[in-house]
């Protein structure tokens, strides 16, 4: 693993927040070590195909989850669903190089947190200044929520869930 990388990674995480207007939200825990990461999806039309406009996220979770979600956010921008669908906790972490082995979990977690954003697509949410339509039993805009809401439960539980919440980094373009 590259040491310097990570630690660049850990110590500058690249879209690190809640994403108001994001299109799917996708959330993933770890039960062995307690650890959650939760990731947005923003997508944009380009040359006729949808791609991923932008992502980001929250974990709470270890160094290797931060700096590896940091990373997927940025090498899954451009990409399409089916093309980001494809891509392993492996290929999300290779800038960092091979993760040791008590870490390799820490990819597959943010992977599980891509794709099952990449899965909500077909439940896109709605934005949260929009009124729910008639015949929604429920505003879907609060499957959202945040990662605080609902990891309170889950920190109780674990005893050692560490919260890394931070306020999303200004846009750089
Ligand atoms: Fe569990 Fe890294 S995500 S130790």
């Amino acid at each position: 693993m590259d040491e310097a990388r990570l630690q660049d990674a850990i110590a500058n995480p690249q879209n690190l927040g809640e994403m108001a207007d994001a299109d799917a939200v996708g959330t993933v825990g770890s039960p062995d070590c307690g650890d959650m990461v939760r990731m947005w999806i923003k997508y944009r039309e380009q040359d006729g195909r949808k791609v991923i406009d932008k992502a980001s996220f929250q974990s709470f979770g270890c160094q290797t989850a931060i700096a590896v979600a940091s990373m997927a956010t940025e090498l899954i921008r451009g990409k399409t669903r089916e093309e980001a669908m494809q891509m392993s906790g492996e290929d999300l972490s290779k800038p960092l190089g091979p993760l040791p082995p008590m870490k390799i979990h820490c990819g597959q977690m943010v992977e599980g947190a891509l794709k099952a954003a990449l899965e909500a697509e077909g439940r896109e949410l709605r934005p949260a200044s929009k009124e729910p339509e008639v015949g929604d039993s429920e505003p879907r805009r609060s499957q959202a929520g945040t990662l605080a809401d609902a990891l309170g439960a889950a920190g109780k539980q674990a005893g050692k869930i560490r919260i890394v919440l931070q306020p999303a980094p200004a846009s750089n373009g």
